[in-house]
Parts: structure tokens; sequence; C-alpha cells
């Protein structure tokens, strides 16, 4: 039974103040009611965001939690049984840590690079006396998505020894190093893949990250990339959901990453928030349809003008009319060929359903302040210095990040002699958006260097100015 406007759930925008939004009311184009927003502050904020909730009537709260308000928002969770969290709690549970990926992959058997977590250093370090090398060391929790900043490739336990003495990474968070062809983002929409494109590393190197020189494409994605893609959005009952997969020149397929944060085009995020309005209202509003391998077809499009296409619909296949190109078109995927229409089949776009219980307690699974490093007498490493990354305790203050306009912040940053228009947009090139570059500024000033060009005396003028301009 279609709800009537009366019926419909009441919902909500989940903000944070300074982090970047995922959503907004174009998103949810023809919803009939007032969709409210509630704002969280960080700090000591949770009581009163408890009670916003509760007094606008929220019944559906839409939005990502970023990592370091993850264990809080669990809280907040609980105060709020009645609310639907979209995407649940739980399945942001990902969003947090590197760890978790990992113990989410552990749990429902999902091919992973081999992993090893160490919260006692001195059994670590042990390990990493004997084991084999290459070995890939991380830093789990914080700022991610930097391409790799905070993933090293050690070749011997020397070099292991040396890194854990510079780095407080914590918990040591380390893999086997998978030699691999390119990883494949994947994004999906109630399991359904929506969008997917290579990865690959530049000549001779192993880090596929494409702000480095490496490049990407939309072209002919494997099956089994897909499959283990959607089998780990249903595991994780992910309204929507991302999924990096290495492909290995062995020809396997691995998880690296997954999360519901991720960057996505506005077009993507329309067809997620028209799979939310269809989801929570009983047939009321029609589920999108995203034919498969659409990407392909979109992916041609210059991606400075696929950002400003809003709304995307298809048609879809109609037997009695043959002339449209998804009912037409044949694609090879996986032992032969296949029309999309029948893919789409094959692909089903599912309904996913709120949860009542909690499959990620943190009075078991939130190791890392279970075992903080703080509590550790056996740790004995320098301070990182300041430009270096951000503990877990200063984590929350970095994340609040003060909003700028792009056009603020090339008067900024080209305010710094060496610094022109060109080398400005190359910044914004490299990191994404002007969000990120914020983002940078904020947590890790030092990546900036990454960039061909940037010295370590302009990172300090433009860290300056950056600062002047926050205080000012
Ligand atoms: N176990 C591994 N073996 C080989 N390469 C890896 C491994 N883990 C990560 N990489 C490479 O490092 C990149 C960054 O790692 P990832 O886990 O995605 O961290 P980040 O949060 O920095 O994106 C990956 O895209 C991949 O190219
Ligand atoms: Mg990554």
């Amino acid at each position: 039974m279609a709800l009537t406007n009366k019926q419909l759930p009441k919902l909500g925008f989940l903000y944070m103040d300074h982090v970047l939004r995922f959503f907004d009311h174009s998103n949810f184009k023809g919803w009939p009611n007032k969709i409210e927003t509630v704002t969280y502050h960080w700090g000591k904020d949770k009581a009163r965001f408890v009670k916003e909730v509760k007094r606008k009537k929220i019944d559906v709260l839409i939005g990502n939690i970023p990592a370091t308000a993850y264990e809080t928002f669990r809280e907040i969770q609980r105060e709020l049984p009645n609310v639907r969290f979209v995407p649940s709690v739980d399945t942001q549970f990902s969003n947090k840590s590197k760890e978790n990926v990992t113990r989410f992959a552990w749990k429902y058997d999902h091919p992973i690079p081999k992993t090893y977590i160490y919260y006692n250093r001195p059994n670590g370090a042990k390990f990493l006396e004997k084991c084999e090398y290459p070995k890939i060391i991380k830093k789990s929790y914080g700022p991610s998505n930097y391409g790799g900043y905070f993933v090293h490739k050690v070749d011997s336990a020397k070099e292991a020894k040396e890194l854990y003495a510079n780095k407080k990474y914590h918990p040591m968070y380390f893999q086997d190093f998978v030699p691999m062809e390119a990883d494949i983002r994947v994004m999906l929409i109630g399991h359904k893949p929506v969008c997917a494109f290579w990865r690959r590393a530049p000549e001779g190197e192993w880090l596929t990250n494409t702000s480095q020189g490496g490049s990407m494409d939309y072209m002919d994605v494997p099956k089994n990339v897909l499959d283990l893609a959607v089998q780990v959005s249903k595991d994780a009952k992910a309204e929507y959901w991302a999924c990096d997969v290495a492909y290995g020149k062995d020809g396997k397929v691995r998880i690296l990453e997954c999360a519901t944060a991720f960057a996505a085009f506005p077009y993507i995020r329309d067809w997620i928030g028209q799979y939310i309005m269809w989801n929570v209202s009983e047939g009321r509003f029609r589920k999108p349809h995203m034919p498969m391998f659409n990407w392909e077809e979109l992916g041609k499009i210059d991606p400075s003008l696929l950002r400003t296409m809003r709304h995307i619909t298809f048609g879809a296949y109609n037997a009695s009319y043959d002339g449209a190109y998804f009912g037409k078109t044949k694609k090879m995927h996986g032992d032969g060929e296949k029309y999309i229409h029948e893919l789409d089949e094959e692909y089903k776009v599912y309904g996913v359903k709120k949860r009542f219980t909690e499959e990620w307690p943190s009075e078991i699974y939130n190791y890392q302040d279970r075992f903080s490093l703080k509590n550790l007498k056996s740790m004995k490493v320098p301070n990182l210095k300041k430009e270096d990354a951000p503990s877990p305790d200063e984590a929350d203050e970095s994340t609040q990040m003060p909003k700028v306009s792009q056009e603020e912040l090339k008067e900024i940053i080209t305010s710094v002699s060496g610094i022109g228009k060109k080398k400005f947009e190359k910044i914004i090139d490299e990191l994404g958006s002007s969000e990120e570059v914020v983002g940078v500024l904020e947590q890790s000033p030092s990546i900036l260097l990454n960039i061909k060009g940037i010295t370590k005396k302009l990172v300090e003028e433009i860290t300056n100015r950056w600062n002047l301009f926050k205080n000012s």
C-alpha cells in the first residue's frame, strides 16, 4: 500500500558541523513533506542532538557518520531506538577504521589481503622480526583516502621497525603485499552496482593512485569484481556502498576498502535519494532504474560536465520496443554475452530493511578505546611532528573543517609567493575539491608535498596563510 503524505515517515538529514554534506534536499526531488535537518556540533553535543531529533519527531535520519564521531553515534542510536538511521550505524561500522573493515571481512569470510592487527606492540614487533616481506603497513584510523598517504611498503624487518619507531600508528595494522593489476572502485545502491571504474598504478609502481599519475577507466569491470562487491554490500546491509576491490596479478579479487562515505557525482547521490524515497515509502515512490554498465556510457562524458548533470533517468527495458540501447546492447559478462536487461534481472535493486539489533556493539568491537595507546606502558615512540597525522585524541578536532569557498581559498593560497593560479588549480585537481584541500590543510598539510612543485617551504607558507585566515 502506497503511503499518503501524512503516513510517510518524517525524514531528517544528519549533518555535522564542518563536514561535507553528502545529501541535501535536491537529492530527494519530489518528496512532498518537509525534510528536517539536525546538525551535530561535536564536543559534548550528544544530549542536545538526541533531544532535537525527538523534538522534530524524525523517523528516518539520513547521512554518513565520520570516523571520529562513530562511537558517539553508537551511543546516540541507543537513545533513539525508534529512529531508523540510513545507512544504519552498524552498516557504517566500516567507516570508522581499516581495522573495522577487516573485522567485517573476517566475520563474513570475504577475501582480503592477509591482515595482522596487534594492540600488543611487543608481540607485533616479535612477529615482524620473523615474518616474510614485503608487507604493507597502514594507519588504521584517521584521515583516509588521501590515496595511500598513510600506507607504506616495507621490505624488511629493519624497515618495519624503523617505521613503527617513527609513527605512532595504533593498532599495528599490516598486510601481506599483494601484487595487483589495478584496484576497482564499485559503487552500489540497494546492492546493485551503479558505477565502477579501474584505477591503475603508474608503470613500475605499486600504489594504484590516480592523483600520482595513475589512470582510471570505466570499461569491462569483470564479473567476479562486481559479484564480490554485491556480496559485501549485502553483508553490510547497506542502502548505498562503495567497495575498493584489488584485482590481483594472480587473478584473485580481494577487498581493500569499503564504506558508505565516498566521493560520488551528484547524479549518483540523486539516485541514492530516489532509492531511499522508494525504500521508506512502501511503494509510493518509484525505484530508480539504473541499468548495468550505464557507467561505461556515462564515463565517456567529460567529468566536468558529468559533475553538473542531475537526476539522470533511464527508461526500463520494454520487450515491445526493441529500438532501445539497453534492450539491444550485449555485453560480455562472465562466461558469455548477455543483454543488459538480462543483467538488470541478475543484479537487482534490493530494499534494505530497518534493523533493530546491534551487530557491532562497542563493548566488544571498540578495540581502539579499550586498548588505547595511552594505556600502553610499553609504548616508547616519539610524538609525531605536528604536520604528521593527528592522533585519535586530537582527531575530533581535526575533523572540524572550516568552510570556505573555492574563490576564498584561491585568494589565500595564491597570496603565497611562488603559487600562482596554475599551481592552485593543480592542488585542487590533485586533491579533488576545495573541501579536500581544506581537510588536508587542517589534518596533514604535508600531503601537499606529494604535489609536483610544492616544497616544504611553500607548505609552511600556505599553512601560515591558512591559519591567519582561520583566526581572522
Ligand atoms: N596489501 C596490499 N598490497 C599491495 N598494495 C596495496 C595493499 N594495500 C593497499 N595497497 C595499495 O595502496 C593503496 C592505498 O591503500 P588503501 O588501503 O586503499 O588506503 P587509503 O585509505 O590510503 O586509500 C591501494 O589503493 C593499493 O594501490
Ligand atoms: Mg584507498
